[in-house]
């Protein structure tokens, strides 16, 4: 009797086991769902960054820096540490480049794109949402 009961110990350790030895990616992490983007924000970003960030892009630098195509299908670790990013260039003002935006003045993120934008990157959600 005793020999059966350490059966199911055995394959308790069995599971523990085959779990840790998973890669970190399998495992579901509710925190980081907040990656996902709101319609809100893809459809700024699809007007405002898209264009210049994207895997056809023509600017060489802006696509190794940000490849939004990449990006959604990118693990939540590599999202967040682009979202990360995104924050603090937007909070210090480079995107879209002035340089860009001298020509092409519409480009620029309006107030309310810029919070949407800022909320998103960095992990704040409204409280009507
Ligand atoms: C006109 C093209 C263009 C547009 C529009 C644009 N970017 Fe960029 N972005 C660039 C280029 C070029 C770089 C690379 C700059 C460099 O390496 O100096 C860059 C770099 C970045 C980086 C990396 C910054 C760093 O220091 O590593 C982030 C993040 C970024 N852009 C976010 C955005 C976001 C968010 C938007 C939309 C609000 C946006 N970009 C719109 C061209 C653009």
């Amino acid at each position: 009797m005793k020999r059966l009961s350490l059966i199911p110990i055995a394959g308790l350790v069995a599971v523990l086991f085959f779990q840790a030895a998973q890669k970190p990616e399998f495992e579901s992490h509710p925190e980081l769902d907040e990656a996902k983007m709101p319609a809100k924000v893809k459809a700024v970003v699809e007007q405002k960054c898209y264009g210049c960030h994207n895997a056809e892009s023509k600017s060489d630098k802006a696509k190794k820096k940000l490849d939004w195509d990449e990006f959604e299908a990118a693990k939540k670790s590599k999202q967040l540490a682009a979202m990360a990013e995104i924050n603090e260039t937007l909070v210090e003002g480079e995107m879209p480049p002035k340089k860009f935006l001298e020509n092409k003045p519409e480009g620029k993120l309006t107030e309310e794109e810029l919070q949407i934008l800022l909320d998103w990157s960095s992990g704040k959600k409204k409280k009507d949402e």
